[in-house]
């Protein structure tokens, strides 16, 4: 692809995302792209490349740039060809999609991911966009009495749906790290903007309240989540590329053609314990 490493964004809505230009990520990374990269993605939460044809070691070095790369418990992944931080999502007509509601990377674990890096290797012609949303956005929408009584609790996640599909190995290793308990309002490390932080996918429960008023707040949170003024939509090509920040974002990919072949392949970055 033509670049010049002369990064340039351009948004993609008003609240979320940007599709970034003039960067061939498979050339080595040097500190000043690393540090644009950083900075970028503070700024838009979501990055958008296009045309970025890469070797497993080039898409974890893009990982890389953002810390400690994590190997998932269950999830299928390039461990056989020696990259198991590199996980397969693929679907088709025999295999349903897998990331269809919206959820943060992993948020069962202690130490939830700072973040993913996303690529397009099998696109279908129409269908399986991605969704993403921003949690801070949806988070300073809310009431200030809202966020007051949101801003004492905390949920538990749990991962146990993974243990559907492991197999006994995998299961132990899973039990390790499956469930925690996270403040529903999280602050951003680096930005220090707060986040609503409970997803539809692995929250399970608010802790200290009924079931049914757990369930009644967290059917309006996921609703709110979900408001498509927080939104941005990804159309895939093959070789695109996205990075996300896992701490402030929520995504979820459109299941409209459930019959196509669609296989993306992720890395994903250690984070910090949610506070
Ligand atoms: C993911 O949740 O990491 C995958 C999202 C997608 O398949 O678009």
């Amino acid at each position: 692809m033509q670049a010049n490493n002369e990064l340039h964004a351009e948004r993609l809505t008003a609240v979320l995302g940007a599709e970034m230009t003039g960067i061939d990520l498979a050339q080595p990374i040097t500190p000043e792209i690393e540090k644009s990269l950083h900075a970028a993605l503070l700024e838009h939460k979501v990055l958008f490349f296009r045309d970025q044809d890469l070797t497993p070691d080039q898409h974890k070095a893009i990982g890389r740039c953002f810390g400690e790369l994590h190997v998932h418990p269950v999830v299928p992944s390039r461990k056989e060809e020696g990259h198991p931080e590199i996980i397969v999502l693929e679907s088709g007509p025999d295999r349903p999609f897998v990331a269809d509601r919206w959820h943060s990377d992993v948020s069962f674990e202690r130490k939830p991911p700072l973040g993913s890096v996303l690529r397009g290797v099998v696109i279908p012609d129409q269908g399986g966009d991605t969704l993403f949303a921003n949690t801070q956005a949806a988070y300073e929408a809310l009431s200030d009495s809202m966020q007051r009584l949101l801003s004492e609790l905390h949920a538990e996640h749990d991962g146990g749906l993974f243990a559907r599909v492991a197999d006994e190995k995998q299961r132990k290793e899973l039990e390790k790290d499956q469930t925690a308990t996270h403040p529903v309002i999280r602050t951003h490390p680096e930005t220090g903007r707060k986040v609503i932080y409970v997803n539809s996918t692995f929250t399970k429960k608010i802790v200290g309240m009924k079931r049914a008023e757990s369930e009644a707040l967290l059917s309006f949170l996921y609703a709110h989540i979900a408001s498509v003024q927080f939104q941005c939509r990804f159309r895939w090509r093959t070789n695109s590329l996205v990075i996300w920040d896992n701490r402030c974002t929520q995504h979820r990919v459109v299941t409209d053609d459930v019959r196509a072949h669609r296989r993306v392949e992720r890395v994903t970055m250690l984070g910090d314990e949610p506070y």
